[in-house]
């Protein structure tokens, strides 16, 4: 599908959202793309929507040691090259903390924690290859207390912190680590919680400076940046994307 001269992007959550934004922002930059994600038939029609020149599918769940590892060696053995990862794996499963199980905390962090690490410690070696980079997908989840998301606000805060130590650690290979952390964003995941009633738009549309939910395009523009040479000098940084979200200072 790829000619090894295109830089190649793997991407986890792949298939929708924002990590297929990500994935049409990469391709329209002239890259190809390798989308990871366990939704075989979403990854269909994904690889359809972008096109079978640029983008191709690879079965993997993130939860998956062996998974990983396999979908990271297809990319070496197809495509041969390898330049960044952008690990948008993820879901939501709001629960109040009196209630929630053990099997349920760890199922969380499990795909947004492990899965980020599996994903970045399979990818390691042939992003050192390409003094390539790395962008993991956090949310202002890391940064604020959510009634009714223990299990999301500490995966996305100890995603915040494996970035900052991958991009210590990774820094003297060449291989940069920074996160995205945004906003909300109307997709298959925030889709289904106000379908459910675990949110509100119209608490999220009055508490963002900026009025509206961002489009994935948006966040994608922002992980092109931090995945790409304009960022350069910047490795271990956390970038809000959020509408003005955190700094808001409505309260007052
Ligand atoms: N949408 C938002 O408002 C928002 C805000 C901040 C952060 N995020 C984060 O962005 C990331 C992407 O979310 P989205 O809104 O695009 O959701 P989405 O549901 O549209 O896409 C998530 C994708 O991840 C895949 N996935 C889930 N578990 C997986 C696993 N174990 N292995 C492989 N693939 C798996 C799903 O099949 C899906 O294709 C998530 O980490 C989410 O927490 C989203």
């Amino acid at each position: 599908m790829t000619t090894p001269s295109r830089p190649v992007a793997l991407i986890t959550g792949g298939a929708s959202g924002l990590g297929l934004a990500c994935a049409e922002r990469w391709a329209s930059q002239g890259g190809a793309v390798v989308l990871a994600d366990r939704d075989a038939d979403q990854l269909r029609v994904a690889v359809a929507a972008l096109g079978a020149d640029r983008a191709r599918g690879v079965a993997c769940d993130v939860t998956d040691a062996a998974s990983v590892d396999a979908a990271v060696a297809s990319v070496r053995a197809t495509e041969a090259r390898l330049d960044s990862v952008i690990n948008s794996a993820g879901i939501a499963r709001p629960e109040p903390s009196e209630r929630i199980t053990d099997a349920a905390f760890s199922a969380l962090l499990d795909i947004h924690v492990t899965g980020t690490m599996r994903v970045c410690r399979a990818a390691y070696p042939a992003l050192r290859e390409t003094r390539g980079s790395i962008v993991t997908v956090a949310s202002v989840a890391a940064f604020a207390g959510m009634p009714g998301r223990a299990a999301y606000t500490a995966a996305k805060a100890a995603v915040t912190g494996l970035t900052r130590t991958l991009a210590v650690e990774w820094a003297a290979s060449g291989v940069r680590v920074n996160a995205i952390a945004p906003g909300y964003v109307r997709t298959a995941l925030t889709d289904r919680l106000i379908a459910r009633g675990e949110l509100d738009p119209s608490t999220i549309l009055a508490r963002t400076p900026q009025g509206r939910f961002a489009e994935p395009a948006e966040i994608a523009a922002a992980v092109q940046f931090l995945a790409g040479p304009d960022a350069s000098f910047v490795t271990g940084h956390t970038l809000l994307a959020d509408g003005g979200l955190t700094v808001g200072g409505d309260w007052y």
